[in-house]
């Protein structure tokens, strides 16, 4: 097990910011990772998965486990259904590539979504009307204290939109090594409801989608509307969108008739915090080397070499002066660290 000094942890964050490690440990195996919390769990420790919903505003004075855990296995089969098992270090779009490839449907809505198998349950990854939550069964996790194992089924895990016990409750008391899914093998229920699905899948002229065409749809809409974060450091959504009162809606709603929305109940209606963000003129501002991305405002980007420091005080600005035009709080998906 090798224990790493002062290690850059440039490469292990999607928004490309410079940090160090007080020292660093990649973890292959449960029980690696056993044996060094039995060791460090009275030190200061900090998991890290596929480093995609954070930003690095510091350096950690912990030890950073970097969770590698790899493997995807089917556990069960039966006439529609198959469970497998992903180990919490694979990269979760290789894994729907993989399910793809099987013809396990389920998940291909959250095709290209950054980030590892392990993080998905903690802020239930979300997109085109699909939610982690529709097809997770079960995962299993390490307590850090005592070391012990325990099965979270879904019930237990209180999801919500982007939320979970590991949020909440929980947070920072558990790492997740491996996530159970249960997906389809036929009859694969399609979620094409998002209008910008089905303008790509006209546009393609698939009239019968597969899950393959769903997927090829939403890496398409990705693709043009999102940062690669290879190419752009960014954290996805660096936003919730907020959920409102019916009467703080009628209120935006007086002056921008225009503005978008999704109703939830009576009196919930979620509000695009990318439109809110646009409206108050920030959509592909760029300040030094970061700013807020040109095609999605809810994405700030880093363009090379800005320090978490920046791109936190531009997010402060952006919900200063949303919450002044607009009498909205907005509240930051990305963790800041
Ligand atoms: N909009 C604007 N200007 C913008 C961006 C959005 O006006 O710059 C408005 C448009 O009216 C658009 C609406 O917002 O129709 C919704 O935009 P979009 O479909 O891009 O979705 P979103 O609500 O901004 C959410 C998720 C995304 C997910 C998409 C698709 C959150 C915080 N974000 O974004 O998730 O891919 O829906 O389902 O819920 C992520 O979490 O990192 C992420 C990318």
């Amino acid at each position: 097990m090798t224990i790493i000094k002062n290690a850059s942890l440039k490469s292990f964050n999607t928004f490309g910011i410079e940090a160090k490690a007080q020292s660093y440990c990649d973890i292959t195996s449960i029980d690696q990772l056993t044996e060094i919390l039995r060791q460090h769990h009275n030190n200061p420790l900090f998991v890290l998965g596929g480093g995609s919903n954070m930003l690095l505003t510091k350096d950690i004075d912990a030890l950073v486990l970097h969770i590698n855990l790899k493997g995807i296995e089917v556990v069960t089969t039966s006439e529609k259904k198959v469970m497998i098992k992903a180990m919490a270090g694979e990269n979760w779009h290789n894994f729907v590539l993989w399910c793809l490839e099987h013809n396990f449907g389920g998940i291909e809505n959250l095709s290209l979504i950054p980030g590892n198998i392990g993080t998905a349950p903690i802020q239930n990854i979300g997109a085109y009307g699909v939610e982690l939550k529709d097809v997770f069964h079960s995962c299993e996790a390490i307590n850090i204290k005592d070391q012990s194992k325990r099965t979270f089924l879904k019930s237990e895990c209180n999801f919500d939109y982007r939320e979970s016990i590991f949020k909440q409750d929980l947070k920072g008391e558990y790492v997740i090594t491996s996530v159970n899914l249960e997906l389809t093998t036929n009859n694969h229920q399609l979620h094409t409801d998002y209008g910008v699905i089905l303008n790509e899948l006209e546009r393609k002229g698939v009239i019968n989608p597969t899950i393959k065409n769903i997927s090829d749809a939403v890496i398409a809409i990705r693709q043009s509307k999102l940062p690669d974060p290879k190419e752009i450091g960014n954290s996805g959504s660096f936003f919730k969108n907020p959920i409102i009162t019916a009467k703080e809606f009628a209120i935006i709603e007086r002056n921008f008739p225009e503005v978008p929305s999704y109703k939830i109940s009576e009196d919930a209606i979620k509000v695009p915090a990318g439109w809110l963000i646009e409206k108050a003129g920030f959509k592909g501002k760029r300040f030094n080397d970061y700013g807020v991305h040109n095609k999605q405002a809810l994405v700030l980007v880093n363009y090379g070499n800005a320090t978490g420091k920046e791109i936190f005080e531009l997010a402060l600005l952006i919900k200063k002066t949303v919450k002044r035009l607009f009498s909205i709080t907005i509240e930051t998906e990305v963790n800041i660290i």
